[in-house]
């Protein structure tokens, strides 16, 4: 798996420091609101298991899988909704909790059905954002670290299904997808 990184982009230790930094932001400013924290599988796994656990406030943890990906490595730029919410979201302050921002429509278009449903605020939190990849308007509101406009793996992002456990966010070797 290793062998199959040609550069780390973003290390365990800087990972860390990342969760700490937004766990603590988010205790602050979600204080008395019991959020509702919706995580988009299956790209969110480690980087949501670390965040709630430094957020130190009361919330609940929801999950949706959403595909916008059919395996390679562009986005196609249309959603799915997969698995969906067991709960409501009315009157909610939801924090989507996402892997990396790209496009932009999965958030763009997720934040909307939400706000449809009666969502009372929504925030979105992501580890990575690349804004190069945006053909839609879209902003996170908590970024973890911008990227440049490389296909990354790791830490819960995948190429085809595959390198979501490293434990550090990687560029893949060009000759792992083109073979
Ligand atoms: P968007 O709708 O294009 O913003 O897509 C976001 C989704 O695309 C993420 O949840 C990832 O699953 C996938 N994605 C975007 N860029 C990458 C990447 O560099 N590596 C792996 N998956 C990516
Ligand atoms: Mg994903």
């Amino acid at each position: 798996m290793h062998q199959d990184i040609q550069e780390i982009l973003v290390s365990e230790k800087e990972i860390k420091e990342i969760t700490q930094r937004l766990g603590r932001q988010l205790s602050v400013d979600y204080e008395g609101k019991r959020p509702l924290f919706v995580g988009l599988l299956n790209g969110c796994i480690p980087f949501m298991s670390e965040l709630v656990l430094k957020v130190d406030i009361p919330l609940e943890i929801q999950f949706m899988a959403v595909s916008s990906y059919h395996g390679g490595i562009k986005s196609s730029g249309d959603v799915n909704i997969k698995y969906d919410l067991n709960t409501s979201v009315q009157d909610r302050d939801v924090v989507i909790v996402e892997d990396i921002v790209d496009t932009g429509s999965t958030l763009s278009t997720i934040t909307k059905l939400l706000l449809h449903r009666g969502a009372k605020s929504i925030k979105v939190v992501t580890l990575l954002d690349k804004p190069s990849g945006r053909v839609v308007d879209f902003i996170p509101d908590y970024i973890g670290v911008t990227i440049p406009p490389k296909f990354v793996v790791g830490y819960g992002l995948d190429y085809n299904e595959f390198y979501r456990n490293l434990p550090y966010i990687g560029v893949l070797k060009p000759d792992v997808y083109t073979k």
